[in-house]
């Protein structure tokens, strides 16, 4: 089976920060753990370059749009490369074959009778490309995001006849409950829509760094409508001479910070529609990073810079971090004391301490070799079920609750060592096979966790792995008892040493 998952195409007006980062590992575990069931995998991020967020921070810092959009989208790049993120392919919308693809698409939906011109009258935030209605300003006349001050617009553009979709919408909300996650997002869409659609602008007159409207030159696609178009564009060229569309369309999961809510709730999916192609299966809505009470972003200048943090800590730290600490779905604090904390108590002292221990009883008393012996019944019985427990948290996207379930697990085979004290038994020659026993079932508990926590720690999971003398890590090797005794234990370096320096920000 194909499983397509995506992130938000992020802006180049400015650097990566912490906020990218996150959504950008949320996707990258989704797709290991979906390459680990066996499933042909596509995950897909880039750029979003085009509209005035682009064009503004360009003209701020004296330079072409292209030339700051090649200057980011790079670094971007290099922060998928970073995070260890094994995305299928990188689109950037100033790509030639995307611009072709949207070109295409959008002549369809003009084709279709769902454009007409107009004219826009209203406020229009560039540091968002959206439009605002009065009711959501503050201040009179100030962007309720990026404080702001906006202008009244006045332009002649085309529109998109969202209004023609709500029915549409609303019958695709009642047949596919989980089109939107979690419960909260889908209600706030929901609602959204019922408060009443109003057609949008699909293009702009004033702008020209953005894709040309085929049936109208002086103007240019509004930058949404670009964009979100990336999710299929880039299925189109991503593999040369290969449309991919066939395996991979509809997506099976958007992953989206919910910031960009209506856009991927409704505008897209009614796009869709109008274009007579198929609507995702599923957009996911995960909350905001934190920094005390307020969200973190560049404009509000409190951000973590994530390169920093991985220099310090390594990349499986921070993707093991973002994601145990912040309730995946829901919004939550992060911060450098909070970090330290959870790389000293469950890294370190839990995981990183269970390997090592580990490791050394079984060279101590075992000669080195993971013994063969029959784990305890009550031990196997605890792992049972833990991957399914596992794959479906995953399938729910719910990878908190996945982190959990395996957490407890380690947790698990530390209080089972303190119980049973295999160092004080193995004074005891008569207590040999307790002994082979007990190691035995640490090291396979150790192994099933060590592969449930892979798509979340790559880097490290493998490195316990080939020191169990094990390379699998596909979800069948997930199962107590899968694999036998006999494996030889490897070296292995600390996994999780002490940090002294305490600025993780
Ligand atoms: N270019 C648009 C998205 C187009 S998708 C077709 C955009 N770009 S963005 O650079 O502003 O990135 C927004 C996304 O970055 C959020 O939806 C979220 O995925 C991520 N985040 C940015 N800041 C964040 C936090 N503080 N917390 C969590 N996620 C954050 O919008």
């Amino acid at each position: 089976m194909s499983y397509y998952v995506t992130t938000p195409i992020y802006y180049v007006n400015a650097e990566p920060h912490l906020g990218h980062a996150y959504t950008t590992i949320a996707a990258d575990v989704l797709a290991r753990h979906m390459r680990q069931r066996g499933e042909d995998v596509f995950f897909l991020t880039g750029t979003d370059e085009h509209g005035e967020p682009v064009a503004q921070a360009a003209e701020r810092q004296g330079v072409e749009p292209r030339d700051l959009a090649d200057r980011n989208a790079q670094r971007f790049r290099d922060l998928t490369t970073t995070l260890d993120a094994t995305n299928d392919f990188f689109i950037r919308t100033s790509d030639s074959q995307h611009e072709a693809a949207v070109q295409r698409v959008l002549q369809q939906v003009y084709d279709n009778g769902f454009v007409y011109p107009g004219t826009y009258e209203g406020w229009y935030c560039p540091r968002c490309a959206d439009f605002k209605t009065d009711a959501e300003l503050v201040d009179g006349n100030k962007c309720p995001i990026h404080l702001i001050e906006l202008e009244r617009e006045k332009e002649d553009n085309y529109f998109f006849k969202l209004s023609a979709f709500q029915d549409k919408l609303e019958q695709l909300y009642a047949e596919r409950p989980d089109f939107v996650g979690p419960q909260v997002r889908y209600n706030e869409a929901l609602s959204f829509i019922k408060g009443g659609l109003n057609d949008v602008s699909l293009t702009r007159a004033r702008l020209r760094w953005g894709v040309t409207v085929p049936w109208d030159e002086s103007q240019v696609f509004y930058v949404w409508f670009d964009a979100l178009l990336n999710y299929y564009t880039a299925l189109t060229y991503a593999r040369e001479g290969q449309d991919l569309t066939g395996e991979f369309w509809p997506a099976d999961v958007h992953l989206i910070g919910k910031d960009i809510l209506k856009f991927h709730t409704v505008y897209w999916p009614a796009l869709l529609m109008a274009a007579g192609m198929e609507v995702p299966k599923r957009v996911y809505v995960h909350g905001y990073l934190l920094m005390g009470e307020h969200k973190m972003s560049k404009s509000l200048g409190n951000v973590i810079d994530p390169f920093q943090v991985i220099d310090l800590y390594g990349v499986d730290t921070l993707r093991y971090y973002l994601l145990r600490e912040v309730n995946f779905g829901h919004d939550g604090s992060v911060s450098p004391e909070g970090f330290e904390k959870r790389y000293d108590s469950e890294l370190a002292n839990e995981y990183g301490n269970l390997v090592s221990r580990t490791a050394n009883m079984i060279r101590r008393y075992c000669g080195g070799t993971v013994p063969e012996a029959p784990a305890d019944d009550s031990l196997a019985s605890e792992f049972a079920n833990v991957a399914e427990r596992v794959c479906e948290q995953i399938d729910a996207v719910d990878l908190t609750g996945a982190l959990e379930t395996i957490w407890k697990h380690v947790r698990r085979l530390n209080q089972y060592l303190q119980d049973e004290q295999p160092w004080k038994l193995a004074k005891d020659d008569s207590q040999g096979e307790r002994v082979e026993s007990i190691l035995y079932g640490v090291a396979e508990g150790l192994r099933v966790v060590s592969v449930l926590l892979h798509p979340f720690m790559p880097e490290k999971t493998t490195a316990v792995l080939e020191a169990f003398g094990q390379s699998s890590a596909d979800i069948a090797a997930a199962r107590f008892g899968a694999v036998g005794g006999g494996a030889e234990v490897g070296e292995l370096q600390p996994l999780f040493p002490r940090i002294e320096s305490a600025t993780a920000a």
